[in-house]
């Protein structure tokens, strides 16, 4: 169970012991993706009836969506065990090995950052998640041999933000691929609600919308903004969050009023003023503002390129229109082709 946990972009690494307590834990408590929890309400069921193992699901989507908190509750809703890796961590084909032949019966085995896996592994998936087997090589050289281990039923659910980066035979093997969407500012302040009522904030409706209007689509954002509002409430105001307190707490923290933050707004900024408006290429960028190339576009540019500020074009990023009107910056006279 630790080892997802532990293995983590930095940006999520802090915020860990905070999720765990505030994760949906059922299909119901879930908010949103309303597909695609029919979808794997409708699968899981079909697969208990059966006494079967539910058909492996790929979960893809930009980060703190809830695809870790999505898989553990298809466990939970399967019954059976959560089993829990990441792409990074498995070297070689043994560690897959270890892990498939130890699970029990129908288990889920989650593997997060399925994209990162060695690509001399993703191989070692393709007849273990269509036959059930797993061809090991035992012993070396002239004496070595092929033998077959047969698996126990399971469920691999594999989670990425870049759905892109997978081979194609190993995304053809998932029998539910799903792509969870950014959620809408009513959904997200349903999930701020819930949260402060796990935390005993005390939160109106003003504040959840405030908050939920400026989370980016994204839980993980929304979850995070109310704690810090929670801290200025408590400090600098009377311990409830209102409109008039997040919005000031917002200010503080520098979320502007569409959700952005500083390094959005510099990300912006440095196309526009260093870069002419680009194509600038993403290393360029990640040295000007300072920020890793993978944060900036797992973390960064999804909103961005939503929010119609960004483009991506083949000889790098363009700042749009609406990226030099939110900066109040003017619009270059010679203008390069910005669309
Ligand atoms: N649909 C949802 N309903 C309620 N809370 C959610 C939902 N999706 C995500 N969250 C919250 O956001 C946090 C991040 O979700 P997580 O499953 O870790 O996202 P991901 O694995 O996609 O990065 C969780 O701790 C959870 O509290
Ligand atoms: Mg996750």
């Amino acid at each position: 169970m630790s080892e997802p946990e532990r293995i983590q972009t930095p940006y999520l690494a802090a915020e860990d012991d905070f999720e765990r307590t505030l994760r949906p834990r059922r299909l119901e408590e879930f908010v949103g993706q309303s597909q695609l929890k029919e979808q794997l309400a409708v699968a899981i069921e079909a697969a208990k009836a059966r006494g079967d193992a539910l058909d492996h699901v790929l979960l893809a989507g930009p980060p703190g969506l809830g695809k870790t908190s999505l898989a553990q509750i298809v466990a939970v809703e399967l019954g059976v065990a959560f089993v829990a890796t990441a792409g990074p961590a498995l070297e070689r084909k043994g560690d897959i090995a270890s892990f498939l032949t130890s699970l029990e019966p129908r288990s889920v085995f989650f593997v997060d950052e399925i994209h990162r896996l060695p690509r001399a592994l993703e191989e070692t998936f393709y007849p273990a998640m269509e036959d059930r087997r797993l061809p090991i090589t035992v012993g070396q050289g002239a004496g070595a041999r092929v033998v077959t281990l047969e698996l126990p039923p399971f469920t691999l659910i594999g989670a990425t933000t870049r759905a892109g980066l997978l081979t194609t035979p190993l995304r053809d093997r998932f029998g539910i691929p799903a792509r969870l969407e950014p959620y809408s500012t009513q959904e997200l302040a349903a999930i701020v609600v819930r949260t402060a009522r796990i935390l005993e904030v005390e939160l109106d409706e003003g504040g959840a919308q405030a908050i939920a209007s400026r989370s980016r689509g994204t839980p993980r954002v929304a979850n995070r903004l109310l704690k810090r509002t929670r801290d200025y409430a408590e400090v600098r105001g009377a311990g409830a969050v209102t409109a008039s307190v997040a919005h000031a707490a917002l200010e503080l923290l520098e979320v502007d009023e569409l959700g952005l933050d500083r390094l959005d707004r510099a990300i912006l900024r440095a196309i526009c003023e260093k870069f002419a408006g680009g194509p600038v290429g993403l290393s360029t960028l990640s040295v000007a503002v300072g920020e890793e190339r993978d944060t900036i576009e797992d973390v960064y540019e999804p909103y961005l390129l939503q929010l119609g500020m960004l483009k991506r074009t083949a000889r790098g990023r363009i700042a749009t229109e609406h990226a030099y009107a939110h900066l109040d910056i003017a619009l270059p006279s010679a203008a390069p082709v910005l669309f």
